[in-house]
């Protein structure tokens, strides 16, 4: 890929993705003009699509459009570009590819087919068919994309427009959707000391480890704050502290949080950001594997109390997020291990490859993998803001991991070691035997807990499990696993049941 203006922004998806019409819109948006390979064969062979692949077959069909691609990819009659669903099949496509910016819209199997499906389109008549060729295409054009965009909406793909022109090389970018706000997610080799997509000036908050490590990666901040490394500092305190300073150093609503370290950072800065003044921006630059598969995406933010984990706290969407997988380097290997928990969590959510490659063991954290994540927990997030509906999937593990956090007064395990135990309740929960031992294997191989401590006294884990559930009105059950990929909400428990998965944790 190329990117700066070199190249042309090249559209790709599935049929039914809207590429016609958000390559049109993303030209309108940048003033200049876009082309449909599609339209441009039609007019080359004098006739539809259809008649052309009923009368010539389909492996005629695709030796016309591969040269036609070709010659558009080698020298793009317009700067912006939309090709047919079915192109990238092409290896001289996709080499040919590599020279633009190439952006896919995402589109889930049932949305295409409510689309394009039973329609003229040759391959759209038969719906297993359509979803087999769904199923084999998506990866390919995840693999090949540069940029992501989670929907066709016209003014999804005005508001990402520029920023898709300015994607550093190395780097992918997921364009981010929940309730009323869009940002860019960059993953990859993004920190590097000049790139900054949000303008005003930096008011970075990290804690002192973080900044000491990578304070440097940033380009030049207007203020730091350093608070200390630690889910201890999540308080009300360090927040108040934090608040004064940004108000001291003459913050106003041009200028940014910058959230640089684990989650903890996030949270916390991201809390500030939210209330400061009412609101002001915040980019999220995660640090800690935690915060780069998970804690950065969504707008959740807050602080704890003594009598509850984030038990103040506020929505606020990041203006944008960089996750650059080259600070996990210095992550200590404990901290590294506790964010497997997070990847297992979300495979489990995400099913599919997702879930092949993490649970083949041992993969290494590069950007792939934690693009992976981002996508389905900004999938997620995109149907549901605020933990309405679809977003509890997300909360997987995390009633019996919350629980025992606050039981040992957050100090006997880090967020993912309790996330991973949590995990292994909610599989027992779910009466999945053969997937708990699965998972406490994939735990256990990162050297993460799959027993909890004898010393943590199980009545008051079953408590703050009682106390969460009383918090929400009775209105969040448990999340719960048929399968990779397929996960139930708001499944109700009986105490026995909780209980006895607590029992199991031996
Ligand atoms: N907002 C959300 O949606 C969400 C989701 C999941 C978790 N969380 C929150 O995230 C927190 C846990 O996040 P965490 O595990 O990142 O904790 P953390 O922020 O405390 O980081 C863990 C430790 O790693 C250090 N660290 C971070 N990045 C480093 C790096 N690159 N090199 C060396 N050291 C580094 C930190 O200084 C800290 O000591 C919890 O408070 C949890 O509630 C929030």
């Amino acid at each position: 890929m190329t990117a700066g203006g070199e190249g042309a922004l090249v559209f790709i998806g599935f049929m039914g993705a809207g590429k016609t019409t958000g390559a049109r819109a993303a030209a309108a948006a940048l003033g200049v003009r876009a082309m449909d390979t599609d339209r441009a064969l039609e007019e080359r062979l004098g006739t539809s699509i259809e008649d052309y692949f009923a009368s010539h077959g389909e492996r005629a069909f695709r030796e016309a459009e591969e040269d036609l691609v070709a010659e558009f990819l080698e020298d793009p009659p317009a700067p912006v570009l939309s090709l047919g669903g079915g192109a990238i099949a092409s290896s001289r496509v996709r080499d040919l590819l590599r020279r633009h910016t190439v952006v896919l819209l995402d589109v889930d199997e049932p949305t295409a087919w409510r689309r394009a499906g039973g329609k003229k389109r040759p391959l759209a008549r038969d719906r297993e068919r359509f979803a087999a060729l769904h199923a084999e295409r998506s990866p390919m054009y995840e693999s090949l994309a540069d940029a992501i965009l989670l929907d066709g909406a016209a003014d999804t793909i005005r508001a990402a427009s520029a920023a898709l022109r300015d994607i550093p090389p190395g780097v992918k970018v997921v364009w981010a959707i929940a309730g009323g706000a869009q940002y860019p997610v960059y993953v990859g080799d993004v920190l590097d000391g000049q790139f900054w997509p949000v303008p005003g000036r930096r008011f970075v908050i990290s804690d002192e480890t973080v900044a000491s490590l990578h304070g440097s990666r940033l380009p030049t901040a207007y203020a730091r704050f350093a608070m200390e490394p630690g889910e201890g500092a999540k308080t009300l305190a360090t927040a108040e502290r934090l608040l004064r300073g940004l108000a001291e150093a003459g913050m106003d609503h041009d200028d940014h949080v910058v959230a640089l370290g684990g989650g903890v950072v996030g949270d916390v800065a991201g809390f500030c950001a939210a209330v400061y003044q009412r609101g002001v921006g915040v980019v999220q630059v995660p640090t800690s594997l935690v915060a780069q598969v998970d804690s950065a995406y969504g707008g959740k933010t807050g602080v704890d109390l003594p009598e509850g984990k984030n038990y103040v706290g506020a929505y606020h969407q990041p203006r944008a997020v960089l996750a650059d997988p080259r600070t996990l380097a210095s992550l200590p290997a404990a901290e590294l291990a506790a964010g497997w928990a997070e990847v297992i969590k979300t495979a489990l959510i995400a099913g599919g490859g997702l879930w092949e490659r993490v649970r083949r063991g041992h993969p290494n954290v590069d950007r792939e993998l934690i693009l992976a994540c981002a996508r389905t927990k900004l999938g997620v997030v995109a149907s549901d803001e605020r933990d309405a509906g679809r977003r509890q999937v997300l909360n997987l593990g995390h009633t019996i991991g919350h629980a025992i956090e606050t039981a040992t007064a957050y100090r006997r395990y880090r967020h993912g070691e309790a996330v991973g135990l949590g995990l292994l309740a909610a599989l027992t929960l779910s009466a999945q035997p053969g997937l708990r031992t699965e998972v406490a294997d994939l735990l256990a191989e990162r050297s993460l807990p799959v027993e909890l401590d004898p010393a943590v006294d199980r009545t008051a884990v079953l408590a703050a499990v009682q106390r969460d559930k009383k918090r929400r009105a009775g209105r969040v059950g448990f999340v719960l696993v048929e399968a990779p990929g397929k996960v139930q909400t708001g499944v109700a428990m009986a105490e026995s049941d909780i209980r006895a998965a607590l029992s199991e944790l031996r």
